[in-house]
């Protein structure tokens, strides 16, 4: 296992660390055990860095991650996530107050077993709440406190990565990067490598479409709790399926599947400190792991950036 710094934290994490969406049910039905021995296998092939949200399944993948890690806490940098209402009347919303934020995050600690998190990131803040949220005092304090080692934000949109970076205060931008996501390229990654922001690249396999493994007639059978059942409705799983084809030409030589290829190439750029893969069971930790050694040569970068660039007409 690779082991890059984290931005300026002076953190030292695996270039392949483990999300944990999967482990609360947000891919269809999960067996407890499965993600215990995902956990394992990924602690055993020097995982260091583990990232969850209290929003995974309300808090459960916090608590999962608590009984799978007693005895040692020590062993992993741990990254939560505050700021999506999972519970009560405003369900779905967000609040990044100070209040709910110092909240939710005593409550994360409560779950995960915990007397710190290592990295507390603002899930999904807008522009208007990276420049001018109450919530950045809060974080120094709790930092202060020792309740946090590192605080930093999850985001969706580019202007939300390039706010961040440009405010200052993140010490990491989370954000999704995959070979069918490559706008941070060019939008973010630059500006965070040149500001030592710690880049956490999420959803490298496109939820699992970059695996290879799907049909188009396999929409059919994702269950409605199934993140892509929504996240890919109509006729936009079939035609990411079809980009997904494209970028078969990376599996060659060492690399042996197509999910190591997409992991590969989230590695393959500098700014990025640790790409976060979703791991069902101990095999797929395994084979996500092994992406760590593989390096994909400046030509095929270059191709797989070409088709991206090219809306995949190239
Ligand atoms: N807004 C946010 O902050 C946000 C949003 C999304 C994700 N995240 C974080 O990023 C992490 C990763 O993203 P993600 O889990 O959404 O997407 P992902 O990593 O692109 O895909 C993960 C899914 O792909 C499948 N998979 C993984 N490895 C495989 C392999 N080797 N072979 C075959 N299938 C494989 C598994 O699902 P199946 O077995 O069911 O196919 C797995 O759940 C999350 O767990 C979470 O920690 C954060």
């Amino acid at each position: 296992m690779e082991y890059r710094n984290l931005g300026r934290t002076g953190l030292k994490v695996s270039a392949i660390g483990l999300g944990t969406m999967v482990h609360a049910g947000h891919f269809g039905p999960m067996k407890d055990e499965e993600s215990l021995s995902a956990i394992e296998a990924a602690l055993d092939v020097g995982v260091n860095f583990i990232d969850t949200s209290d929003a995974y399944g309300a808090g459960y993948a916090e608590s999962l991650l608590a009984k799978a890690l007693k005895g040692r806490r020590d062993k992993v940098i741990l990254a939560t996530k505050g700021g999506n209402i999972m519970v009560g009347p405003n369900r779905g919303k967000t609040d990044f107050s100070a209040a709910y934020i110092h909240r939710v995050m005593d409550e994360s600690l409560r779950r995960l077993e915990t007397d710190y998190v290592d990295l507390y990131q603002l899930h999904n803040p807008t522009v208007d709440v990276i420049k001018r949220g109450e919530v950045w005092e809060l974080l120094e304090q709790r930092k202060k406190e020792g309740k946090i080692r590192f605080y930093g934000v999850s985001i969706n949109k580019m202007e939300e990565g390039v706010a961040a970076v440009e405010d200052g205060r993140s010490d990491t931008v989370q954000l999704e990067y995959n070979l069918l996501m490559q706008a941070p390229a060019e939008e973010v990654l630059p500006l965070a490598q040149k500001a030592n922001v710690g880049v956490i690249a999420r959803a490298p396999l496109r939820r699992g479409l970059l695996t290879g493994k799907f049909t188009p007639q396999d929409q059919q059978r994702l269950q409605a709790d199934d993140v892509r059942a929504r996240g890919f409705a109509g006729d936009l799983f079939k035609t990411e399926l079809e980009k997904v084809e494209r970028m078969r030409f990376l599996v060659k030589g060492s690399v042996q599947s197509l999910a190591q290829a997409a992991i590969a190439f989230c590695l393959a750029h500098p700014a990025v400190s640790v790409v976060i893969a979703g791991a069902r069971d101990a095999r797929q930790m395994r084979e996500n792991a092994a992406a760590s050694d593989l390096r994909l040569s400046s030509e095929d970068l270059q191709k797989a950036a070409e088709i991206w660039r090219s809306g995949f007409q190239a």
